[in-house]
């Protein structure tokens, strides 16, 4: 399907005032991205307020049925639920919508898009590009370049995964119990489901009675094989929530079908886009949330033998990014600058 974005798009947000909102915005003026317009929306609540956006006041406007009318570009990130209800209605108006929520990740009909995997599925599209969870683009941003020439036939990986992989009201309860823990108050948690000053929990999703997986576990496993397009990838996961303010953590193991050594995949990784290693034994200095907060790339380091596989074929890393941009934001405005310009902009 040919899509009429044109060269600067009327741009609307549905979530901009949420945590992964305001990244847009700010990765937009960042990379320069050409707007026309934007449309900022959000609930009524927000209705009124204002969003700055280069240099101007913009006004807020409550989502409804008629939000999308002349709009090119709709970057979703509200929640599920109102990505079901009102994306096919953006798309109806005439935009493409990006959505960062999990409704259509696994519908085969939709493109499920990390540019620096597999970009060329954007043009597939048929109105709706995803954005796969902010975990899995953790992993597969750097396991992508090893997979793609030495077959990864399994994953095992751990998260620590951040508050604000929650929103903006997971950073503020984390912010609030351990004002409230260092103060010797009792604090009530209002957003996640146990205290999480001083304390870390599993990912608070729902677990799946038979499998005892969570949602976000699964989420992990089932995007790697459509990203990949490799079904035959065995992946195990574990998703912890811990008590940092920004940016995820994964430690991560992987066999591959042919031996590697870690000289290999630090060559790899090295020319990878997307990556940055930081892997310095001599300081004890890795891959760290602090330092991955605000930075378009994940880090990667510890990167080493596995040595429970004497047989040479699994390395083991440890990875960090900040999973508002690279995980939500960034990966949006990068599938945002790779579509097409419309026939017109291009003769
Ligand atoms: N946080 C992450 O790292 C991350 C990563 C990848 C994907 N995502 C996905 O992105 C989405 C938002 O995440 P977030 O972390 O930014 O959440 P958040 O900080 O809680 O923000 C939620 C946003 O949704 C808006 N909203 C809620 N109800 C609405 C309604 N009825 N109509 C219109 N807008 C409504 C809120 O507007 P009001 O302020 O007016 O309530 C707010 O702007 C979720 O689908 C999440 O799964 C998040």
């Amino acid at each position: 399907m040919e899509i009429n974005v044109k060269n600067d798009a009327v741009v609307a947000i549905v979530g901009v005032t949420g945590a992964v909102g305001a990244e847009f915005i700010a990765t937009m003026e960042r990379r320069k991205f050409p707007v026309a317009r934007l449309k900022p929306l959000a609930s009524a609540r927000s209705a009124g307020k204002t969003v700055e956006f280069r240099r101007h006041s913009v006004t807020i406007e409550a989502l409804d049925e008629t939000s999308f009318e002349g709009v090119d570009i709709a970057l979703f990130s509200a929640g599920g639920g109102i990505s079901r209800r009102f994306a096919p209605i953006a798309v109806k108006a005439g935009a493409v919508v990006i959505d960062n929520s999990s409704a259509f990740r696994m519908d085969p009909n939709v493109p499920l898009v990390i540019p620096e995997i597999n970009a060329r599925r954007i043009r597939e599209h048929k109105g709706i590009i995803a954005v796969p969870n902010c975990s899995a683009i953790t992993a597969l941003v750097p396991l992508w370049p090893i997979h793609s020439r030495n077959r990864i036939k399994r994953v095992i990986l751990s998260t620590y995964q951040a508050a604000s992989g929650g929103g903006a009201a997971a950073m503020d309860e984390l912010v609030q119990s351990t004002r409230a823990s260092l103060s010797g108050q009792t604090y009530q948690p209002k957003v996640l489901p146990h205290p999480y000053a001083f304390n870390l929990f599993s990912h608070n999703t729902a677990i799946d009675p038979e499998t005892g997986y969570n949602e976000e576990e699964t989420k992990v496993i089932k995007e790697t094989r459509k990203i990949f397009e490799d079904d035959r990838i065995a992946v195990g996961v574990t998703c912890v929530r811990v008590p940092v303010l920004r940016a995820h953590s994964e430690a991560i193991t992987f066999e591959c079908e042919r031996p590697i050594t870690e000289d290999q995949v630090r060559a790899i990784l090295s020319e990878a886009p997307g990556v940055k290693i930081v892997d310095d034994r001599v300081r004890n200095y890795f891959p760290m949330p602090i330092d991955a907060s605000g930075q378009d790339n994940v880090l990667v380091g510890r990167i080493r033998r596995d040595l429970s596989d004497a047989s040479g074929h699994s390395i083991s890393m440890f990875v960090a990014a900040d999973q508002l941009l690279k995980g939500a934001a960034l990966n949006a405005i990068q599938i945002a600058e790779l579509l097409p310009e419309p026939a017109m902009a291009m003769s």
